[in-house]
């Protein structure tokens, strides 16, 4: 490796190569190479996949049904290797062979809401769309771990299952990272202090009735209770439920894509592995929180074998109502699809 250097810019510049280095030569010594199929490669896929190529430690699949896309999107990707120091496989494709064998899928295909549909529009699309590719997937990674992404997510994680065939430890929905990530930046920036120092969980259904946890938000270990007056922290957790919606009346054109991708990638970091994070995910819930049969967003202890563990916290009474109706807002759309 030949690197010039001068100056603290430089020596930056050195130690920044020697751990990308390091980080590739380490993740390809100790482990085989894993494999991930994005499907979709719209704004969540296209960038989901460069965050797991930037990991280091996956081939990566990108598959969308419009030709030329997925391909020019993953070649786009793999000619950044040579600069951020990365060799991961990247492969865009329209078929399915070159999905065989992934350790995880993500759903990310699908269409957004467009004026003069309706919510069951978009519901019997999407439906048809994370069918199709759910069973296509399923059939060539028969042992993979489904990530859905495709809104309305929670239903959507009904339709992958049923079109799937994995058990409830293997299709998980992504929406509960994303927004408790909001929720932390909107706590982070009220009270000016860095993120990391901002524990808390959004639990129920990605979308209007999600349960921003109030009573579990820390910060530096302290209660955020103790921080803000109750009046600002209804505030915070409101602009937190309507997180999706500031985004897409910002970008006009399209919904949030950075944040949910690297919502996306921590799920499989954990996945690939193994670390055993409890991060908030869609699961099919079987009695937890009182609620059966219906995919909502709880802490999930995620590993290699996807869904390990529900965990279960306490809840008030106000946060137990509104994760059960949570539940029932996610049941009346999948009632409505007629999958169970
Ligand atoms: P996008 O429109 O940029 O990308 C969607 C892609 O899906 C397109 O490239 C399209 O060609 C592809 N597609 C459509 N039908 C397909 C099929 N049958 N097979 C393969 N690919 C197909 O949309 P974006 O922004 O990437 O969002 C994707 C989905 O994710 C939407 O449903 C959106 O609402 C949802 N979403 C969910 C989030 C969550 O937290 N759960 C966060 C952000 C978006
Ligand atoms: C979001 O929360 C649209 O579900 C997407 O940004």
């Amino acid at each position: 490796m030949l690197i010039s250097v001068g100056g603290s810019a430089g020596t930056t510049q050195y130690a920044e190569a020697i751990l990308r280095e390091a980080r590739v030569k380490d993740t390809k010594d100790n482990m085989p190479r894993k494999k991930v199929t994005v499907i979709g490669a719209g704004n969540v896929g296209a960038t989901t996949a460069h965050l797991l190529a930037l990991k280091g430690y996956c081939d990566v699949v990108l598959q969308d049904i419009v030709e030329g896309l997925p391909q020019g999107k993953a070649l786009d990707i793999l000619e950044a290797g040579p600069v951020d120091a990365y060799d991961s496989s990247v492969v865009g494709t329209n078929g399915w062979d070159e999905t065989a064998g992934s350790d995880v899928v993500v759903i990310t295909s699908g269409i957004a809401r467009k004026p003069g549909m309706s919510r069951d529009d978009l519901l019997s699309i999407n439906k048809g769309i994370v069918e199709s590719v759910a069973k296509n997937a399923a059939h060539k990674s028969p042992d993979a771990v489904i990530i859905v992404v495709t809104n309305p997510m929670d239903a959507m994680c009904h339709v992958a299952q049923a079109a799937s065939g994995f058990p409830n430890s293997r299709v998980i929905g992504q929406g509960g990272v994303l927004d408790t990530a909001r929720f932390r930046t909107f706590i982070a920036q009220e009270l000016g202090v860095s993120v990391r120092e901002v524990s808390a969980y959004v639990l129920g259904g990605h979308g209007d009735t999600m349960v921003p946890l109030a009573s579990y938000t820390t910060v530096g270990g302290t209660p955020l209770s103790e921080l803000l007056p109750a009046d600002r922290i209804a505030q915070i957790v409101q602009r937190a439920r309507d997180g999706g919606a500031e985004i897409v009346a910002l970008l006009k054109t399209g919904s949030a894509f950075y944040a949910p991708a690297a919502s996306v990638v921590s799920m499989v970091d954990s996945i690939l592995l193994d670390r055993k994070r409890i991060l908030p995910c869609a699961v099919r819930l079987t009695g937890q929180y009182g609620i059966n049969n219906v995919f909502v967003g709880v802490p999930v202890k995620l590993g290699a074998k996807g869904a390990e563990q529900v965990i279960q916290i306490n809840l008030t009474a106000d946060e137990q109502a509104a994760v059960t109706k949570s539940a029932h807002a996610v049941k009346e759309l999948v009632d409505v699809m007629g999958v169970k």
